[in-house]
């Protein structure tokens, strides 16, 4: 569905109007566009003190042409000066090295010249350790103040800007920098801020940057239309072979999409008794990445729920993933270093009106992720949920007019996402090299106020 208003606001008229009343003014996102190469495509800022600054300065030239260090004799790049420019597309800030509280003064420094010289639709990363890895109390209350600064950051850069933090734990993890730093500093991440990510040690590297996914086979449930079409499109086009599944009545529409991808199709009810027998039928040579996205909402107040449209929220929503991923794991289907991915939502975290069923479901995926992580990471599999908010797709187009709009707006972006804002976070876990991150959420919902 289009955001007429987003539209409107990017008119001159609406411009001029727009600011006159003070009203929110979304930029239109710069998203990926299938066939380019480089994840920045403008200046990349590298600064602060520690050894992740001087790994991400080793791989900066496959990232974009252009890149700076805040300092002279830094990282042995150029060094970029707020009075000569260029503009700035991408800022590593690499904290890792802060320990004390006077030196957190040093993200001021270095980014109060920067902000005022951002191009559109700019990506920054704070590279900081995890603080329950630092025994000194001082130095893991400095680590986790940068969430704050991240944070708010994320709230003031306008522009169509994301902010994240990236947890790197010591030693080993920094071997995943490349794989995060080409998801979270491109328009991949168009639609992802203000979050914090853990990166642990992880043999299994991507060997094709055209084509992470090549060699792996992929399950997207759900696959028809949507938010689940979207992941499909995604991981086929990143070299994946996909299996869509979705239920009989949806048969044509999965068929197309299965046929223009050159991948299978599955018509299948995922909470149907013989479902997981019929998945592992169709699996036969096994499967490498699984993407449990078939959802429903069945919305009522608590008070007037039935016990059919609970129990229907929590089989689909639930149920079905966690059956389905148990019988592949019992066949042996789920080949070593596989990658699973759970679509959750806000709802999960937040909570909303109306969807007791729904964000029980939802925030039932996350815990399933969290609690599966430990024992699947023995075989290299990594468990991750990705917390859609307010994405445009038929889900979102039913919700009444007043709703929808305070659901477009009221994050930092001020509008909704896009399926493949999702799909791109999805495409992201399913590396072989995101092995690095595993039994955690990330939410592609612009930095939405609710469950902030
Ligand atoms: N759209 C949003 O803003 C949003 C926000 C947060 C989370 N999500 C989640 O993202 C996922 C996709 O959402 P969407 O907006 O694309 O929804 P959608 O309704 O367009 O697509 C859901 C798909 O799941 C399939 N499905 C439902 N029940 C099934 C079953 N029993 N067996 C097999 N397939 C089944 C449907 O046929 C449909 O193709 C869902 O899990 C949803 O909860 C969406």
């Amino acid at each position: 569905m289009s955001d007429r208003y987003l539209n409107f606001a990017n008119t001159p008229a609406g411009r001029r109007l727009v600011g006159a009343l003070g009203l929110p003014a979304p930029l239109p996102l710069e998203r990926w566009v299938a066939g380019r190469n480089r994840p920045l495509e403008g200046a990349l800022l590298i600064g602060g003190d520690g050894e992740l600054g001087a790994a991400v300065a080793g791989f900066a030239n496959r990232l974009t042409d252009e890149h700076f260090a805040a300092r002279d004799d830094q990282y042995g790049l150029p060094r970029w000066t707020a009075e000569h420019g260029p503009k700035l597309k991408g800022l590593v800030f690499d904290a890792s090295g802060l320990s004390r509280f006077e030196e957190l003064d040093a993200l001021r420094q270095f980014f109060q010249p920067a902000l005022k010289n951002l191009g559109r639709c700019p990506h920054v990363v704070v590279l900081g350790r995890a603080p329950d890895t630092l025994s000194d109390p001082q130095a893991s209350s400095v680590q986790r103040a940068l969430e704050g600064f991240t944070r708010s950051l994320g709230k003031e850069i306008r522009r169509g800007g994301t902010v994240q933090l990236l947890h790197v734990v010591d030693p080993g993890a920094e071997t995943g920098l490349e794989g995060a730093l080409r998801f979270l500093l491109s328009p991949k991440s168009a639609y992802v801020s203000a979050q914090v990510l853990r990166l642990q040690p992880c043999a299994q590297q991507v060997s094709d940057w055209t084509r992470p996914l090549a060699g792996k086979t992929a399950l997207v449930t759900g696959a028809s239309r949507g938010i689940g079409a979207a992941i499909a499109e995604t991981l086929a086009r990143d070299g994946a072979e996909v299996l869509l599944l979705d239920v009989p009545q949806a048969k044509d529409a999965l068929d197309a999409l299965a046929s223009r991808l050159g991948g299978r199709s599955l018509a299948l009810d995922i909470c149907a008794d013989d479902a997981p027998a019929k998945l592992v039928e169709a699996l036969p040579e096994g499967v490498d990445i699984i993407v449990h996205n078939a959802g429903i909402t069945r919305d009522k107040t608590l008070a007037k729920m039935s016990e059919g449209l609970w129990e229907s929220v929590i089989d689909v929503n639930l149920r079905a993933p966690q059956q389905l991923t148990e019988a592949l794991l019992q066949a042996g289907a789920l080949r070593d270093n596989g990658r699973v991915v759970l679509i959750a939502s806000l709802s999960g975290i937040a909570g909303n009106v109306g969807q007791t069923n729904y964000a029980t479901s939802k925030a039932g995926l996350i815990g399933l992720a969290q609690s599966w992580a430990p024992t699947l990471a023995e075989r290299g599999i990594s468990i991750n949920a990705v917390a859609p908010g307010f994405i445009e797709t038929g889900m979102t187009a039913a919700i009444p007019f007043t709703i929808r709009e305070a659901g477009r707006r009221m994050n930092s972006m001020n509008q909704g996402g896009l399926p493949q804002d999702v799909a791109e976070a999805v495409a992201w876990f399913a590396q072989p090299g995101s092995g690095a991150v595993t039994g955690q959420v990330l939410r592609v919902c612009g930095q939405s106020l609710l469950g902030a």
